[in-house]
């Protein structure tokens, strides 16, 4: 079955779907993103991440490309369209096709948006958390508005592809002060043998994650005691257990940290439980 993708207002098959060489998102990286889990057909965290997108574009001053609930119908219809039960949807919008120049175009000139969705193996997903992956530290060399969530990943595509050649899954970037800030693609937290858990505040510096929010949600339903505080490399390597978050990995057991060994080399139980409840959760309000 072909692939669908949402192009600028059509449904094309995705193989033929082409944007314009002059998209200021192909040019610039001026453009936005999300990503939602789907579970069920359903979007996990509907609204935290429409939330975000409103954010991120108008901190760009990007007008919405359409209405929230016309955005809705166009994100049900491509997962609908692409028979997806469990998957994911990749929403992306530039500030729209204007001849090359620095500044800003005319009114005239709309956002462009393209939406995607693919199937994702479930199974495969839980045996990677099962067996948790590997992370290496690199120096935070990003951008100081990283709360945007922006299509300018470079420094995480050369992170990410440091981790790949070394064997890890994750990379954990390190600001100038030896504090964590985020991973490659997801949020970090450790777990201390006081059992609490402490991930970074939210700053200018990292991605304020959907996953995150609500996963300190299901962390004090559970009972848990989350802080949002920043942690070293040092307590990052000598916590008991480490795990990170995204919508695209869910709840990730961290089990070594540059070669360091994290606990006793396996997901810890902490983020184990958290990434059954986080999912139970997140299945539970898809497309609320
Ligand atoms: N990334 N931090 C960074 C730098 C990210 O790129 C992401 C998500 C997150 C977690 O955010 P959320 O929980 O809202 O997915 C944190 C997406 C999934 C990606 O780039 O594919």
């Amino acid at each position: 079955m072909p692939r669908i993708a949402f192009v600028n207002g059509l449904y094309t098959r995705q193989q033929e779907a082409a944007v314009s060489i002059d998209d200021r998102g192909y040019l610039f990286a001026d453009a936005v993103y999300e990503v939602w889990s789907v579970f069920d057909g359903r979007l996990a965290d509907l609204q935290g991440h429409l939330n975000r997108l409103e954010r991120s574009l108008g901190e760009l001053q990007i007008a919405m490309p359409m209405p929230r609930e016309s955005l809705l119908v166009v994100l049900n219809e491509v997962i609908r369209r692409n028979r997806i039960r469990e998957g994911m949807v990749y929403l992306q919008v530039s500030r729209g096709v204007a001849p090359r120049d620095h500044v800003f175009p005319g009114p005239d000139v709309k956002p462009a948006v393209v939406i995607t969705a693919k199937p994702v193996d479930r199974e495969a997903a839980a045996h990677k958390a099962e067996a948790g992956v590997k992370a290496i530290t690199v120096p935070d060399i990003r951008w100081g508005r990283c709360d945007i969530k922006t299509v300018g990943l470079l420094p995480n595509v050369l992170a990410k592809q440091q981790a790949k050649e070394q064997g890890a899954g994750e990379v954990i970037f390190v600001d100038r002060d030896g504090l964590v800030s985020e991973g490659g693609s997801t949020n970090v937290y450790i777990v201390g043998d006081d059992n609490v858990i402490r991930t970074r505040p939210l700053t200018a510096n990292i991605l304020p994650g959907v996953t995150r929010l609500n996963l300190l949600k299901v962390a004090e339903q559970e009972g848990l005691v989350v802080v949002e505080e920043a942690f070293t490399v040092e307590q990052l390597k000598a916590a008991r257990e480490v795990f990170v978050t995204a919508a695209t990995s869910l709840v990730l057991p961290v089990v070594a940290v540059d070669g360091v060994v994290i606990g006793n080399g396996a997901p810890g139980l902490v983020a184990s439980s958290l990434r059954e409840s986080y999912i139970d959760h997140a299945r539970a309000t898809a497309g609320v």
